[in-house]
């Protein structure tokens, strides 16, 4: 079954085609980064108006990849939530439009059970039950996968995402957005022992505020002549040092938690997704954690928002719980990991 999958949920405008949710038959992201970058964040109504004018580009290129194209289309599975309301409706309405033209089954997909899913997409040999470690721009959380179509939530973030954290810190720091992979280049190069930054533990939740916080007054209690005008650390040595142990504190905060979630499930595979599995460092310190667990972190592509990942969670979706009734809502606030 070929599943035609729609995302539009944040700043991505992405369209994929995928067989039986896991073969790739293509995939395309229209990036909105160049857009928003000015902004220092994604600007929701700019959102919405870029993916009503790159959605039927970016479907009909992934059609294009396709023999046969529209005809070699099942059924449709486009993202319901979370996210921001006025993209989320753009491709909701899109897609109901052709499933009704085209009289295919649709169904509408979490979000952030495309992310959960975008690790068994990646990964041929990784089958529920695992826990999933869910990093990026609006969620940190851990899963439990039971089996497909069944997760329940172990752990949540109190305050910021951990994705919204590094985008902040960057942009204390003078960095451009979106943050994480320029903080983490800069910790490349950083010693994140120069400034010592509180580690936040928590039970059954994670927090990001107080660690941005302690970031800011890090800079704040720096000599004045190592500030500039903006309040941004003028040497370079001192920004990547503040990035190091920024990255330093919240990947041991990410990795405590993904370790409390395996005791409390007896999980024996582990997935790190969203787009701050994107980080190495932070991928790198999963692996040896659990290095006698099945670790999966997918690839850069599947990290970050794409539509493929909508493809591989809606198949199982449709194959739990049947196609939906035809003009659902989008819900902005949606909790569903499966
Ligand atoms: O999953 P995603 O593409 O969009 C959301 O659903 O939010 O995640 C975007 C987030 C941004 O906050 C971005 O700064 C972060 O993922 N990110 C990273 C890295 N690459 C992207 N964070 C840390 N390290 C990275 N290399
Ligand atoms: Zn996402």
């Amino acid at each position: 079954m070929n599943l035609l999958a729609i995302e539009t949920s944040c700043d991505e405008t992405a369209a994929a085609v995928v067989r039986d949710g896991r073969e790739i038959l293509s995939s395309h992201v229209s990036s909105q980064i160049a857009l928003h970058a000015p902004h220092g964040g994604v600007v929701p109504e700019l959102a919405a108006r870029a993916h009503l004018e790159m959605l039927a580009p970016v479907v009909d290129a992934a059609l294009a990849g396709v023999e046969g194209g529209w005809e070699a289309v099942d059924a449709i599975a486009v993202t319901r939530g979370p996210g921001l309301a006025g993209c989320l409706v753009v491709g909701a309405a899109y897609a109901q439009a052709a499933a009704r033209a085209r009289c295919l089954p649709i169904t509408g997909v979490s979000h952030l059970a495309g992310h959960v899913y975008s690790a068994w997409l990646a990964d041929a040999e990784l089958e529920p039950p695992f826990v999933a470690l869910v990093v990026s721009g609006g969620h940190t959380d851990t899963i439990e996968l039971s089996r497909h179509g069944e997760a329940r939530r172990l752990a949540s973030t109190r305050d910021d995402a951990v994705g919204e954290a590094f985008d902040k810190v960057a942009r204390m720091l003078g960095l451009p957005y979106p943050g994480g992979p320029v903080v983490e280049r800069a910790a490349l190069t950083g010693n994140p022992r120069a400034f010592p930054l509180p580690r936040t533990r928590l039970e059954g939740a994670f927090s990001f505020s107080g660690l941005k916080t302690a970031v800011r007054y890090a800079i704040r209690d720096l000599p004045a002549e190592e500030l500039d005008d903006h309040g941004i650390p003028r040497r370079a040595e001192v920004r990547d040092a503040l990035a190091a142990a920024f990255q330093e504190a919240a990947v041991t905060q990410l990795v405590d938690g993904l370790e409390a979630a395996v005791e409390e499930t007896g999980a024996t595979s582990v997935a790190v997704v969203g787009g701050v599995a994107a980080n190495r460092a932070l991928a790198e310190r999963v692996a040896r954690r659990f290095a006698g667990l099945r670790v999966s972190v997918p690839p850069l592509r599947l990290c970050t928002d794409n539509a493929a990942m909508i493809g591989a969670a809606g198949w199982h979706r449709l194959a739990v719980h049947g196609p939906d009734t035809d003009g659902f809502d989008v819900d902005p606030s949606l909790a569903e990991f499966a």
